[in-house]
């Protein structure tokens, strides 16, 4: 397998949101890790340990202080232009609260939509064609094109968030808590929606939990980040019953056992 992403020594400072003090803080310290292509790679650690601004590094959203992203070989911060017009159509976010990443202003077809806009020149047919398709593979019907993301449960609207990201054909989608915000047997079809979009689309995916029960469902393997380190990292089978570090061992003990 190749390698998708070579995280190489990634370092992410934020300045101190008080602007009394001259501090900063190192969310992400020194991190080095590669996601294969095809694999599922969970990013497992408690709240603040720098997991969503790892992935915000891979999307561009923060820049690093130091390190390297090499996305296919090549570093993110030195695209050349057309690599830089292509690089959102390959990454792909979800976000823990579909709500707030949806506009809830625009139909569902508008938002489905606008990626095809921007990024394609495909003819409205066309488009209309590929809503229809990437609804019905998330399991929505094609006249949810008419409503607004309200109308929806939140689990449904998951599901739209799932069809925006996959509606370019992403090599990978970066899924931030993404089933953190809902009921556990919403979580359940969710996560299953992402396990089978992975097999017929041949994606890889990023998925960042606190959860381990469902990282453990999920995963190909496991990095466990602690304040802003990657302490340990393996096969999800030798991290959930060979884990070598203390805090990994805290982590299995305190999370509550899926029925
Ligand atoms: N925009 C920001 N400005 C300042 N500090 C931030 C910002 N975003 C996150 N942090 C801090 O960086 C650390 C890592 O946060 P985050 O990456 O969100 O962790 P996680 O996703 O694992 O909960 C935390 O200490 C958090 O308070
Ligand atoms: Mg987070």
């Amino acid at each position: 397998m190749d390698n998708l992403f070579e995280i190489k020594n990634l370092t992410v400072e934020y300045k101190s949101l008080n602007k009394e003090e001259n501090s900063s803080v190192i969310a992400v310290n020194g991190v080095s890790l590669t996601i294969k292509e095809g694999e599922t790679y969970a990013l497992a650690g408690e709240s603040g340990c720098g997991k969503s601004t790892l992935a915000k590094a891979l999307t561009k959203l923060v820049t690093p202080k130091s390190g390297e992203i090499l996305f296919l070989g090549k570093n993110i911060f030195k695209q050349t232009r057309a690599e830089k017009k292509n690089y959102p159509k390959e990454v792909q976010m979800i976000f823990q609260n579909p709500y707030s990443s949806l506009n809830p202003k625009m139909k569902i077809g508008e938002i489905l939509k606008e990626p095809l806009d921007i990024n394609t020149d495909y003819s409205y047919k066309r488009k209309k064609v590929i809503i229809k398709n990437i609804l019905q593979e998330v399991g929505l019907q094609y006249n949810s094109t008419e409503l607004y993301p309200h109308e929806f449960s939140g689990g449904q609207r998951q599901r739209i968030a799932i069809a925006r990201a996959l509606i370019l054909n992403p090599k990978i989608i970066i899924a931030d808590e993404p089933v953190s915000a809902l009921d556990a047997s919403i979580q359940a079809q969710i996560i299953n929606l992402l396990k089978e979009m992975k097999r017929q689309k041949n994606l890889t995916i990023l998925f960042i939990s606190h959860d381990l029960n469902v990282i453990r469902y999920l995963a190909d393997r496991v990095g466990i980040m602690y304040f802003g380190k990657l302490i340990e990292e393996g096969t999800t089978e030798n991290i959930f019953r060979f884990p070598k570090e203390e805090y990994t061992k805290t982590l299995l003990n305190s999370a509550p056992t899926l029925h």
